[in-house]
């Protein structure tokens, strides 16, 4: 007998508890609020790129896990962030995407914060007088901010270690493509998806699914050698993927990528990938980047950012193509993103309705070709920081 009984599918196949990932993990409610707790609110999170806040007073908003957050460039061009909610009755103050402001004026009473969070007028103050309310007790909550190449992330957690301690040497691969200064955001998306946040990770780091999309078929897998693909598996759950090479002329109407036009540090034909733990993901593919950050919003439901970044002072024709070669893959209506996507839903469906009761990532290749140990990376990180086995988190004893 091939296909299995019901309690043959809920045991699923003898494999290590590294190996396989319970689909509790994408469907269970309290899971998901401890997750809210111990992941995003105490790793470092994705604000943004410098560059979409490059002007004195710029500011971008933002939720982390549900909170509102605001990211602003002060007077002498410190980039902090503040918890969205006024010190006086707790409304949103800020509720535009992005614009400039030397000041945050809240709606209600029209108290009024400056771009370093202190409170700085409160209308007909003298009636706090008799109970001793001061402006000085009255600042924004401030929350941790540090950049890295570029890209601003923020801290819910005060105590939480340094960004330059999470990382490690992490991110050193990316320092000549993304730490020169000269990158820029020029696109950016979100979206809605109806599936576990989780799911949309591990789209980026199961390079196994090259089978599903045409043009990776067509441009990808025969492209370089499965051995000369690498993982490189960081503390704190980061991992990057190299070595991976792509020939674009082989998916019928796209050209070569031109050597001349190649982000700096790239090779035209390269393609890597960053998993910045838990949430946010680098794509580099020779003339564009792209990054992506998924955030939770229920077990089943999340939504998607997705930035795609060029050279500051592209001429027209360069930025022109970048935009073309980000969108072919990454657009809204590239050839990448709707159809992960759409996996991520799939799965979503399955975990959401206990169709399926677990996955398995059990694929070892030794750390090269489609190798699954970039998910084992991840899950096991996730099980450290959530105190519970991904493979069986009901048992917190299994936790690693
Ligand atoms: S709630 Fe903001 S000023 Fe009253
Ligand atoms: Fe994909």
């Amino acid at each position: 007998m091939t296909s299995r009984t019901a309690a043959a599918w809920e045991a699923g196949p003898n494999l290590p508890a590294t190996h396989r990932v319970s689909g509790l993990v994408y469907s269970d409610q309290t899971i998901f609020e401890e997750e809210k707790q111990h992941l995003f609110g105490k790793t470092w999170q994705l604000a943004c790129h410098e560059s979409e806040i490059p002007e004195v007073f710029d500011f971008r908003t933002f939720e982390v896990a549900g909170q509102p957050l605001v990211v602003s460039r002060g007077a002498n061009g410190t980039i902090r962030t503040f918890v969205n909610a006024c010190s006086h009755r707790g409304a949103k103050i800020v509720n535009d995407p992005s614009g400039n402001a030397k000041r945050f004026t809240c709606f209600y009473h029209h108290w009024s914060y400056d771009t370093e969070g202190a409170c700085i007028d409160i209308p007909r103050e003298d009636g706090y007088a008799p109970t001793g309310l001061k402006k000085e007790d009255c600042g924004l909550r401030e929350v941790r901010t540090e950049s890295k190449l570029g890209l601003v992330f923020v801290n819910l957690d005060d105590d939480a270690e340094s960004l330059e301690s999470y990382f490690g040497d992490a991110l050193k691969p990316f320092e000549p493509v993304m730490g020169t200064g000269e990158l820029e955001v020029f696109h950016f998306n979100r979206s809605i998806l109806e599936s576990n946040w989780k799911s949309w990770i591990e789209t980026n780091l199961d390079i196994y699914h090259e089978v599903m999309h045409v043009t990776l078929r067509k441009t990808q897998v025969s492209a370089g050698a499965m051995k000369d693909r690498n993982f490189d598996l960081h503390k704190n759950g980061h991992a990057g993927i190299g070595g991976v090479k792509a020939k674009y002329g082989g998916y019928k109407g796209w050209g070569e990528r031109d050597v001349a036009s190649t982000l700096p540090g790239l090779d035209p034909n390269d393609l890597r990938v960053f998993e910045i733990f838990p949430n946010s993901t680098i794509i580099a593919r020779g003339t564009v980047i792209r990054i992506d950050t998924i955030m939770p919003i229920s077990p089943g439901r999340a939504v998607l950012e997705c930035r795609g970044l060029g050279l500051k002072g592209d001429s027209d024709a360069d930025r022109m193509m970048r935009i073309e070669h980000h969108n072919a893959y990454w657009g809204p209506f590239g050839r990448n993103v709707p159809e992960d996507a759409f996996a991520a839903e799939m799965c979503g469906v399955s975990f959401r309705t206990g169709a399926a009761k677990h996955q398995n990532i059990a694929r070892d290749e030794d750390g090269h070709g489609q190798d699954d140990g970039i998910l084992r990376n991840f899950y096991e990180e996730w099980s450290r920081r959530m105190g519970r086995p991904a493979s069986n988190p009901v048992n917190r004893s299994e936790a690693s």
